[in-house]
Protein backbone atom coordinates (compact mmCIF):
# COMPACT_ATOMS: atom_id res chain seq x y z
CA UNK A 1 0.00 0.00 0.00
CA UNK A 2 2.60 2.08 1.29
CA UNK A 3 4.75 1.79 -2.04
CA UNK A 4 1.56 2.20 -4.25
CA UNK A 5 1.31 5.48 -2.51
CA UNK A 6 4.93 6.25 -2.55
CA UNK A 7 5.12 5.53 -6.35
CA UNK A 8 1.94 7.49 -6.89
CA UNK A 9 3.43 10.45 -5.27
CA UNK A 10 6.84 10.58 -7.05
CA UNK A 11 5.00 10.09 -10.40
CA UNK A 12 3.23 13.69 -9.25
CA UNK A 13 6.26 15.27 -8.23
CA UNK A 14 7.98 14.52 -12.05
CA UNK A 15 4.48 15.40 -13.51
CA UNK A 16 4.43 18.88 -11.91
CA UNK A 17 8.14 19.83 -11.34
CA UNK A 18 8.19 22.08 -13.72
CA UNK A 19 5.40 24.37 -13.03
CA UNK A 20 5.82 24.06 -9.48
CA UNK A 21 9.58 24.95 -9.86
CA UNK A 22 8.36 27.93 -11.55
CA UNK A 23 6.34 28.59 -8.93
CA UNK A 24 8.56 28.71 -6.30
CA UNK A 25 10.83 30.88 -7.93
CA UNK A 26 8.35 33.40 -8.56
CA UNK A 27 7.19 33.02 -4.87
CA UNK A 28 10.92 34.74 -3.96
CA UNK A 29 9.85 38.17 -5.56
CA UNK A 30 6.12 38.47 -5.52
CA UNK A 31 3.12 36.71 -3.08
CA UNK A 32 1.17 34.10 -5.00
CA UNK A 33 -2.33 32.82 -4.42
CA UNK A 34 -2.24 30.06 -1.76
CA UNK A 35 -2.68 26.74 -2.62
CA UNK A 36 -2.84 24.85 0.83
CA UNK A 37 -5.45 25.66 3.24
CA UNK A 38 -6.28 24.52 6.56
CA UNK A 39 -9.78 25.23 8.17
CA UNK A 40 -10.69 25.65 11.94
CA UNK A 41 -14.49 24.99 11.39
CA UNK A 42 -14.92 25.41 14.74
CA UNK A 43 -13.29 24.64 18.14
CA UNK A 44 -15.92 23.63 19.69
CA UNK A 45 -15.20 19.89 20.73
CA UNK A 46 -16.22 16.39 21.57
CA UNK A 47 -13.02 15.65 23.68
CA UNK A 48 -10.93 17.54 26.27
CA UNK A 49 -7.61 16.69 25.04
CA UNK A 50 -4.72 16.66 27.51
CA UNK A 51 -2.21 18.35 24.56
CA UNK A 52 -4.30 20.79 23.01
CA UNK A 53 -6.70 23.68 24.21
CA UNK A 54 -8.80 23.59 21.41
CA UNK A 55 -11.74 22.84 23.14
CA UNK A 56 -11.43 25.46 25.92
CA UNK A 57 -12.13 28.05 22.87
CA UNK A 58 -15.37 26.43 21.74
CA UNK A 59 -18.12 29.17 21.42
CA UNK A 60 -20.80 27.98 18.37
CA UNK A 61 -22.01 31.83 18.73
CA UNK A 62 -18.88 32.71 17.24
CA UNK A 63 -18.36 30.32 14.68
CA UNK A 64 -19.10 31.92 11.17
CA UNK A 65 -22.53 30.43 9.62
CA UNK A 66 -22.11 28.65 6.28
CA UNK A 67 -23.51 31.96 4.50
CA UNK A 68 -20.71 33.59 5.76
CA UNK A 69 -18.32 30.84 5.15
CA UNK A 70 -19.74 30.60 1.52
CA UNK A 71 -19.37 34.58 0.92
CA UNK A 72 -15.99 34.16 2.08
CA UNK A 73 -14.84 31.42 -0.28
CA UNK A 74 -16.67 32.98 -3.11
CA UNK A 75 -13.37 35.36 -3.05
CA UNK A 76 -10.82 35.28 -6.01
CA UNK A 77 -8.29 34.49 -2.82
CA UNK A 78 -8.82 30.54 -3.24
CA UNK A 79 -8.77 29.82 -6.86
CA UNK A 80 -5.76 28.19 -6.45
CA UNK A 81 -6.34 25.89 -3.18
CA UNK A 82 -5.19 22.28 -3.93
CA UNK A 83 -4.99 20.85 -0.73
CA UNK A 84 -7.81 21.85 2.03
CA UNK A 85 -7.80 20.28 4.86
CA UNK A 86 -11.15 20.73 7.65
CA UNK A 87 -9.95 20.91 11.01
CA UNK A 88 -10.85 22.08 15.04
CA UNK A 89 -12.26 21.76 17.41
CA UNK A 90 -13.83 18.76 15.89
CA UNK A 91 -15.76 19.18 13.06
CA UNK A 92 -18.45 16.77 13.44
CA UNK A 93 -20.08 18.99 16.26
CA UNK A 94 -21.27 20.90 13.21
CA UNK A 95 -24.41 19.92 11.71
CA UNK A 96 -23.78 21.70 8.10
CA UNK A 97 -20.09 19.77 8.21
CA UNK A 98 -20.59 17.94 4.59
CA UNK A 99 -22.34 21.27 3.63
CA UNK A 100 -19.05 23.17 4.64
CA UNK A 101 -17.10 20.32 2.27
CA UNK A 102 -20.03 20.97 -0.43
CA UNK A 103 -18.87 24.55 0.13
CA UNK A 104 -15.19 23.94 -0.41
CA UNK A 105 -15.49 21.95 -3.50
CA UNK A 106 -17.68 23.93 -5.26
CA UNK A 107 -15.63 27.59 -4.26
CA UNK A 108 -11.98 25.90 -4.92
CA UNK A 109 -11.92 25.35 -8.54
CA UNK A 110 -8.46 23.46 -8.42
CA UNK A 111 -8.79 21.54 -5.51
CA UNK A 112 -7.60 17.77 -5.53
CA UNK A 113 -7.34 16.74 -1.79
CA UNK A 114 -9.49 17.25 0.69
CA UNK A 115 -8.45 16.34 4.19
CA UNK A 116 -10.27 15.60 7.50
CA UNK A 117 -9.39 14.21 11.20
CA UNK A 118 -11.94 13.41 13.62
CA UNK A 119 -12.23 12.06 17.02
CA UNK A 120 -14.30 9.66 15.93
CA UNK A 121 -15.96 9.44 19.90
CA UNK A 122 -19.55 11.34 18.58
CA UNK A 123 -20.09 7.79 16.38
CA UNK A 124 -23.21 8.09 15.74
CA UNK A 125 -22.58 11.56 14.13
CA UNK A 126 -19.08 10.84 12.14
CA UNK A 127 -20.17 7.72 10.67
CA UNK A 128 -23.45 9.24 8.88
CA UNK A 129 -21.01 12.63 8.16
CA UNK A 130 -17.68 11.44 6.92
CA UNK A 131 -20.06 8.61 4.76
CA UNK A 132 -22.22 11.61 2.76
CA UNK A 133 -18.66 13.27 2.76
CA UNK A 134 -16.68 9.97 1.41
CA UNK A 135 -19.97 9.60 -1.31
CA UNK A 136 -19.32 13.93 -2.23
CA UNK A 137 -16.01 13.21 -2.80
CA UNK A 138 -16.48 10.22 -4.93
CA UNK A 139 -18.90 12.08 -7.29
CA UNK A 140 -17.01 14.98 -7.92
CA UNK A 141 -13.48 13.04 -8.34
CA UNK A 142 -11.82 14.77 -5.15
CA UNK A 143 -9.08 12.44 -3.54
CA UNK A 144 -10.48 12.39 0.71
CA UNK A 145 -8.12 11.49 3.29
CA UNK A 146 -10.04 11.03 6.75
CA UNK A 147 -8.12 9.58 10.03
CA UNK A 148 -9.55 9.29 13.68
CA UNK A 149 -7.62 10.42 16.18
CA UNK A 150 -5.92 7.58 18.48
CA UNK A 151 -3.47 8.53 21.32
CA UNK A 152 -3.31 5.42 22.82
CA UNK A 153 -4.53 1.60 23.58
CA UNK A 154 -7.58 1.08 25.69
CA UNK A 155 -7.83 3.56 28.40
CA UNK A 156 -4.79 5.74 27.34
CA UNK A 157 -6.64 7.00 24.90
CA UNK A 158 -9.35 7.71 27.24
CA UNK A 159 -6.97 9.63 29.91
CA UNK A 160 -5.38 11.57 27.35
CA UNK A 161 -8.89 12.84 25.24
CA UNK A 162 -10.43 12.97 29.05
CA UNK A 163 -13.72 10.93 27.73
CA UNK A 164 -14.21 7.77 28.92
CA UNK A 165 -14.42 4.69 26.59
CA UNK A 166 -12.78 7.17 24.08
CA UNK A 167 -11.20 3.91 22.57
CA UNK A 168 -14.22 1.66 22.12
CA UNK A 169 -16.08 4.68 20.82
CA UNK A 170 -13.69 5.98 17.96
CA UNK A 171 -13.48 2.43 17.38
CA UNK A 172 -16.94 2.31 16.06
CA UNK A 173 -15.87 4.90 14.05
CA UNK A 174 -12.92 3.12 12.76
CA UNK A 175 -14.84 0.31 11.93
CA UNK A 176 -17.32 2.26 9.61
CA UNK A 177 -14.80 3.39 7.58
CA UNK A 178 -12.88 0.17 7.27
CA UNK A 179 -16.09 -1.34 5.96
CA UNK A 180 -16.83 1.58 3.63
CA UNK A 181 -13.79 1.29 2.01
CA UNK A 182 -14.91 -1.61 0.67
CA UNK A 183 -17.28 0.34 -1.54
CA UNK A 184 -15.32 3.49 -2.00
CA UNK A 185 -11.69 4.07 -2.70
CA UNK A 186 -10.26 7.08 0.33
CA UNK A 187 -7.79 7.14 2.10
CA UNK A 188 -8.02 6.20 5.57
CA UNK A 189 -6.01 5.45 9.16
CA UNK A 190 -5.75 7.12 12.41
CA UNK A 191 -3.35 9.76 13.58
CA UNK A 192 -1.44 9.57 16.92
CA UNK A 193 0.23 12.72 18.77
CA UNK A 194 3.22 11.75 20.79
CA UNK A 195 3.88 13.49 24.50
CA UNK A 196 4.92 13.32 27.29
CA UNK A 197 1.98 11.01 28.75
CA UNK A 198 2.00 8.62 26.02
CA UNK A 199 5.54 8.41 24.81
CA UNK A 200 5.51 4.67 27.12
CA UNK A 201 2.20 3.52 24.79
CA UNK A 202 3.67 4.48 21.13
CA UNK A 203 5.09 1.20 20.27
CA UNK A 204 1.79 -0.72 21.51
CA UNK A 205 -0.22 1.84 19.18
CA UNK A 206 1.74 0.80 16.47
CA UNK A 207 1.41 -3.21 17.25
CA UNK A 208 -2.47 -2.18 17.61
CA UNK A 209 -2.44 -0.54 14.25
CA UNK A 210 -0.82 -3.01 12.64
CA UNK A 211 -3.06 -5.83 14.02
CA UNK A 212 -5.87 -4.41 12.84
CA UNK A 213 -4.63 -3.15 9.46
CA UNK A 214 -5.12 0.21 10.44
CA UNK A 215 -2.26 2.72 8.19
CA UNK A 216 -0.63 5.11 11.06
CA UNK A 217 0.76 8.85 11.41
CA UNK A 218 2.58 9.68 14.19
CA UNK A 219 2.23 13.55 15.31
CA UNK A 220 5.14 14.89 17.14
CA UNK A 221 3.63 17.21 19.76
CA UNK A 222 3.73 20.81 19.26
CA UNK A 223 2.88 24.12 21.06
CA UNK A 224 1.54 26.72 19.09
CA UNK A 225 -1.32 28.91 20.73
CA UNK A 226 -2.44 30.44 17.12
CA UNK A 227 -3.19 26.51 16.16
CA UNK A 228 -3.65 24.59 19.35
CA UNK A 229 -4.00 27.34 21.75
CA UNK A 230 -1.80 25.72 24.13
CA UNK A 231 1.71 27.33 24.29
CA UNK A 232 0.92 27.18 27.99
CA UNK A 233 1.41 23.12 28.21
CA UNK A 234 5.02 23.02 26.98
CA UNK A 235 6.47 23.13 30.32
CA UNK A 236 3.82 20.30 31.30
CA UNK A 237 3.95 18.23 28.65
CA UNK A 238 7.38 18.04 26.54
CA UNK A 239 9.57 15.28 26.60
CA UNK A 240 12.74 16.58 27.69
CA UNK A 241 15.75 14.74 28.18
CA UNK A 242 16.17 10.71 27.77
CA UNK A 243 12.52 11.08 27.01
CA UNK A 244 13.25 13.51 24.24
CA UNK A 245 15.94 11.01 22.92
CA UNK A 246 13.29 7.88 23.11
CA UNK A 247 10.99 10.39 21.15
CA UNK A 248 13.94 10.35 18.80
CA UNK A 249 14.59 6.87 18.60
CA UNK A 250 11.08 6.28 18.26
CA UNK A 251 10.60 8.37 14.78
CA UNK A 252 14.23 7.60 13.87
CA UNK A 253 13.22 3.52 13.81
CA UNK A 254 9.74 4.34 12.26
CA UNK A 255 12.43 5.83 8.84
CA UNK A 256 14.60 2.89 9.71
CA UNK A 257 12.02 0.09 10.00
CA UNK A 258 9.37 1.04 7.46
CA UNK A 259 9.44 1.43 3.91
CA UNK A 260 11.77 3.65 2.26
CA UNK A 261 8.97 5.26 0.24
CA UNK A 262 6.32 5.66 3.05
CA UNK A 263 5.02 9.09 2.54
CA UNK A 264 5.20 9.75 6.55
CA UNK A 265 8.67 9.29 6.71
CA UNK A 266 10.18 12.12 5.42
CA UNK A 267 8.29 14.06 8.03
CA UNK A 268 9.72 11.49 10.58
CA UNK A 269 13.26 11.84 9.53
CA UNK A 270 12.43 16.34 9.73
CA UNK A 271 11.31 15.33 13.74
CA UNK A 272 14.25 13.11 14.70
CA UNK A 273 16.43 15.94 13.13
CA UNK A 274 15.22 18.57 14.80
CA UNK A 275 15.86 16.91 18.53
CA UNK A 276 18.99 16.29 17.09
CA UNK A 277 20.35 19.38 16.04
CA UNK A 278 18.59 21.46 18.93
CA UNK A 279 15.45 22.80 16.59
CA UNK A 280 17.09 23.96 13.73
CA UNK A 281 14.89 23.40 10.79
CA UNK A 282 16.13 22.06 7.24
CA UNK A 283 13.01 20.77 5.87
CA UNK A 284 10.82 22.89 3.58
CA UNK A 285 6.91 23.97 4.71
CA UNK A 286 4.59 25.24 2.28
CA UNK A 287 2.96 27.83 4.74
CA UNK A 288 6.24 29.88 4.05
CA UNK A 289 4.63 31.10 0.93
CA UNK A 290 1.90 29.21 -0.38
CA UNK A 291 -0.38 28.52 2.39
CA UNK A 292 -3.32 29.85 4.84
CA UNK A 293 -4.97 29.33 7.58
CA UNK A 294 -8.55 30.37 9.35
CA UNK A 295 -10.48 30.20 12.76
CA UNK A 296 -13.69 29.63 13.08
CA UNK A 297 -14.50 33.42 13.23
CA UNK A 298 -13.05 34.20 9.98
CA UNK A 299 -9.63 35.22 11.65
CA UNK A 300 -7.13 35.01 8.76
CA UNK A 301 -3.61 33.71 9.27
CA UNK A 302 -0.83 32.20 7.57
CA UNK A 303 0.24 29.17 9.77
CA UNK A 304 0.50 27.63 13.38
CA UNK A 305 3.02 31.22 13.71
CA UNK A 306 1.29 33.90 12.06
CA UNK A 307 -0.58 36.54 14.24
CA UNK A 308 -4.05 37.09 12.65
CA UNK A 309 -4.17 39.24 9.73
CA UNK A 310 -7.22 40.23 9.10
CA UNK A 311 -11.37 38.60 9.75
CA UNK A 312 -13.18 37.51 6.23
CA UNK A 313 -16.37 38.42 7.79
CA UNK A 314 -15.01 42.17 7.47
CA UNK A 315 -13.19 42.49 4.73
CA UNK A 316 -12.43 40.39 1.24
CA UNK A 317 -9.77 37.98 2.00
CA UNK A 318 -7.35 38.74 -0.95
CA UNK A 319 -7.30 42.21 -0.20
CA UNK A 320 -6.17 40.65 3.36
CA UNK A 321 -3.64 38.24 2.40
CA UNK A 322 -1.74 40.78 -0.53
CA UNK A 323 -1.55 44.18 1.67
CA UNK A 324 1.68 44.98 2.46
CA UNK A 325 1.57 44.67 6.01
CA UNK A 326 0.20 40.95 5.90
CA UNK A 327 3.60 39.99 3.63
CA UNK A 328 5.13 42.33 5.87
CA UNK A 329 4.31 39.87 8.64
CA UNK A 330 5.00 36.88 6.65
CA UNK A 331 8.05 37.52 5.83
CA UNK A 332 8.47 37.81 9.42
CA UNK A 333 7.65 34.87 10.40
CA UNK A 334 9.83 33.22 7.83
CA UNK A 335 13.17 34.82 9.31
CA UNK A 336 12.01 34.81 12.87
CA UNK A 337 10.21 31.75 13.07
CA UNK A 338 10.81 29.04 10.55
CA UNK A 339 13.96 28.45 11.53
CA UNK A 340 13.22 26.46 14.31
CA UNK A 341 9.48 25.65 13.45
CA UNK A 342 8.99 21.43 14.40
CA UNK A 343 5.32 22.48 12.21
CA UNK A 344 5.18 19.22 9.75
CA UNK A 345 2.09 20.51 8.04
CA UNK A 346 1.57 19.50 4.63
CA UNK A 347 5.17 19.06 4.70
CA UNK A 348 4.79 16.33 2.20
CA UNK A 349 2.61 18.30 -0.32
CA UNK A 350 6.08 20.88 -0.41
CA UNK A 351 8.37 17.61 -1.23
CA UNK A 352 6.17 17.00 -4.23
CA UNK A 353 6.89 20.51 -5.20
CA UNK A 354 10.59 20.52 -4.16
CA UNK A 355 11.64 17.58 -5.51
CA UNK A 356 15.38 18.41 -4.56
CA UNK A 357 15.00 18.47 -0.48
CA UNK A 358 12.62 14.77 -1.00
CA UNK A 359 15.68 13.02 -3.28
CA UNK A 360 18.37 14.35 -0.29
CA UNK A 361 15.85 12.87 2.48
CA UNK A 362 15.68 9.70 0.35
CA UNK A 363 19.41 9.26 0.36
CA UNK A 364 20.08 9.40 4.03
CA UNK A 365 17.04 7.48 5.03
CA UNK A 366 18.40 4.50 2.91
CA UNK A 367 22.10 5.40 4.52
CA UNK A 368 19.91 5.22 7.60
CA UNK A 369 18.30 1.54 6.33
CA UNK A 370 21.80 0.13 5.71
CA UNK A 371 23.19 0.99 9.32
CA UNK A 372 23.72 -2.01 10.85
CA UNK A 373 20.74 -3.71 13.26
CA UNK A 374 18.31 -1.14 11.44
CA UNK A 375 15.88 -3.34 10.63
CA UNK A 376 15.71 -3.77 14.95
CA UNK A 377 15.47 -0.91 17.20
CA UNK A 378 18.02 1.33 18.26
CA UNK A 379 19.49 1.56 21.77
CA UNK A 380 18.33 5.02 23.57
CA UNK A 381 20.93 6.85 23.07
CA UNK A 382 22.71 9.16 25.83
CA UNK A 383 21.07 12.76 26.35
CA UNK A 384 22.35 15.29 24.19
CA UNK A 385 23.42 18.60 25.90
CA UNK A 386 20.69 20.81 26.22
CA UNK A 387 19.58 22.64 22.75
CA UNK A 388 21.02 26.36 22.65
CA UNK A 389 17.94 27.48 20.35
CA UNK A 390 14.35 27.85 21.22
CA UNK A 391 12.98 24.68 23.05
CA UNK A 392 10.22 22.73 20.58
CA UNK A 393 7.78 24.08 19.47
CA UNK A 394 8.69 26.78 22.28
CA UNK A 395 8.23 30.14 19.85
CA UNK A 396 6.11 27.92 17.38
C1 LIG B 1 -6.42 19.71 16.53
S1 LIG B 1 -7.12 18.18 16.05
C2 LIG B 1 -8.63 18.62 15.27
C3 LIG B 1 -9.41 17.43 14.75
C4 LIG B 1 -10.05 16.53 15.78
N1 LIG B 1 -10.58 17.22 16.88
C5 LIG B 1 -9.07 15.47 16.25
O1 LIG B 1 -8.69 15.48 17.40
O2 LIG B 1 -8.72 14.65 15.41
C6 LIG B 1 -6.11 17.71 14.65
C7 LIG B 1 -4.95 16.81 14.98
O3 LIG B 1 -4.04 17.52 15.80
C8 LIG B 1 -3.49 16.60 16.70
N2 LIG B 1 -2.94 17.30 17.86
C9 LIG B 1 -3.59 17.65 18.98
N3 LIG B 1 -2.76 18.26 19.83
C10 LIG B 1 -1.56 18.30 19.24
C11 LIG B 1 -0.30 18.80 19.65
N4 LIG B 1 -0.11 19.42 20.81
N5 LIG B 1 0.74 18.64 18.81
C12 LIG B 1 0.58 18.04 17.61
N6 LIG B 1 -0.59 17.55 17.17
C13 LIG B 1 -1.66 17.68 17.99
C14 LIG B 1 -4.67 15.73 17.07
O4 LIG B 1 -4.26 14.53 17.67
C15 LIG B 1 -5.33 15.54 15.73
O5 LIG B 1 -4.83 14.41 15.07
S1 LIG C 1 -7.02 17.36 19.63
FE1 LIG C 1 -8.98 17.51 18.59
S2 LIG C 1 -10.37 16.55 20.06
FE2 LIG C 1 -8.60 17.04 21.20
S3 LIG C 1 -9.05 19.03 22.13
FE3 LIG C 1 -7.89 19.34 20.22
S4 LIG C 1 -9.41 19.71 18.72
FE4 LIG C 1 -10.44 18.73 20.46
S1 LIG D 1 6.71 29.15 10.94
FE1 LIG D 1 6.54 26.94 10.66
S2 LIG D 1 4.49 26.58 9.87
FE2 LIG D 1 4.96 28.75 9.60
S3 LIG D 1 5.76 28.92 7.53
FE3 LIG D 1 7.49 28.69 8.89
S4 LIG D 1 7.95 26.51 8.95
FE4 LIG D 1 5.87 26.74 8.11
Amino acid sequence: MAQVYAAKYLAKAALSAPRDFVRAAVANYTPLHPTVFIFHCTFVCDARCEMCSNWTRGNRKEDMTLEQIDRAFSSPLWKDIENASLSGGEPTTRNDMVDICRVMIDRFPKLRKLTLNTTGITHHRAIPMLTKVVELCHERNIIFSTRVSIDGVNDMHGEVRNVKNAFEKAGKTIAAMQELQKTYRFNFGISSTIFQKNLDDAENILAWARKEKLDIVFNMVRFTDAMLGNADLEGKYRPMGVEEQRMRKFFLDRVRQDPLLDGQNYIYMHYADMIANGYHRMAPCPFQTQGIMLNPNGDLFFCENSDIVGNVTKEDPEAIYFREASQAHRRHIRDEKCPTCLSPCQMNVAAIKQVVPYARFLVRASLEKRRPGSQTALPVPPPLPSPSAPAAGADL
